[in-house]
């Protein structure tokens, strides 16, 4: 079942108009949300950003956490998969095609499941990776559904046997084209400050409080390209991927397998993950 503006129908029958704004302008903010079994990882913290993302683009969001976690558990009992992810997208509605906002705005929200791997308990072999230049806008902060130069990224890519998409912007690291990026150097762990640059990735946020509590020197500031060679390890982050080493950067930087600093993490975040799953809101001890 697909959930469309209050209303849990089957997929072929789950419609948004064509004038609706994130069809044509891509007018919409959106959330992935990691989940097993009815329960979901980080849940507040997917919220807030939710939140914060329409609140920056003055979409109103009708429905709160505990709407969206019962329209949640309803479209989970009805999915037939253990581990997937939960997709939500606000966007600014139905209304005839002109760029400004419509006198009247009533959003349209769509939710559904979508199923996934379930996480393996140990670090995987690093992924290639190839650099783009980063095309983005300079709201990168803002998860919304506007996502051309994601896509095109990660479809030059995947044309290249690569996983993901480095972006660079100044000759700096910003991240991948779906997930946070990380690098350790001389056992510094840096990666990019929130700002309008980056999304502030939830993943990124819990790796980030994982070091933190490991006692590693963090770093918030952009890596630069030119220090590619120099970096020991380097791994991504995102609500999908989890922690993900990277093996090669298109011939420019290799690593032998995943490193020390990235493999603690990497059981760390998955440790964080699992209890996370045992104790996030539920649809057994959320019922009714
Ligand atoms: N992407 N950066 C970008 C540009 C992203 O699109 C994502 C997530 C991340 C990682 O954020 P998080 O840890 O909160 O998932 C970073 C999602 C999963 C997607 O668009 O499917």
């Amino acid at each position: 079942m697909v959930y469309v503006n209050g209303r849990f129908v089957p997929p072929e029958s789950a419609l948004i108009p064509v004038t609706d704004r994130a069809f044509l302008f891509g007018d919409g903010v959106y959330e992935v949300i990691f989940g097993r079994a009815g329960r979901f990882a980080f849940w507040d913290l997917h919220m807030s950003r939710l939140a914060r993302s329409s609140a920056e683009v003055e979409i109103p969001i009708l429905q709160d956490s505990a709407t969206w976690l019962s329209v949640a558990r309803q479209l989970w009992n009805d999915a037939a998969c253990t581990t997937g992810s939960l997709y939500l997208e606000v966007s600014r509605g139905v209304a005839p095609r002109e760029h400004h906002f419509p006198e009247v705005v009533q959003p349209s929200t769509v939710a559904f499941v979508k199923p996934a791997a379930e996480p393996e308990p140990r670090i995987a072999q690093g992924v290639r990776a190839i650099l783009l230049a980063d095309q983005r806008w300079l709201r990168c902060d803002i998860k919304s559904v506007n996502l051309l130069p994601n896509v095109l990224a990660r479809e030059q890519a995947r044309r290249q046997g690569a996983r993901e998409a480095i972006l660079v912007r100044d000759d700096m690291l910003t991240e991948g084209a779906a997930t946070n990026l990380f690098v350790v150097r001389r056992g510094e762990l840096w990666t990019h400050p929130a700002n309008h640059l980056v999304l502030p990735g939830i993943t990124r946020h819990v790796v980030l409080e994982e070091a933190r509590r490991l006692g590693l020197a963090i770093r918030l500031e952009p890596y630069a390209r030119a220090d590619l060679s120099q970096a020991d390890e380097i791994f991504v982050t995102g609500t999908t991927s989890h922690l993900l080493p990277i093996a090669e950067i298109q011939g420019e930087w290799q690593a032998p397998g995943p490193g020390v600093v990235t493999s603690r993490l990497h059981d760390a975040y998955m440790t964080r993950l699992a209890r996370e799953l045992d104790v996030a809101p539920s649809v057994a001890s959320s019922a009714g």
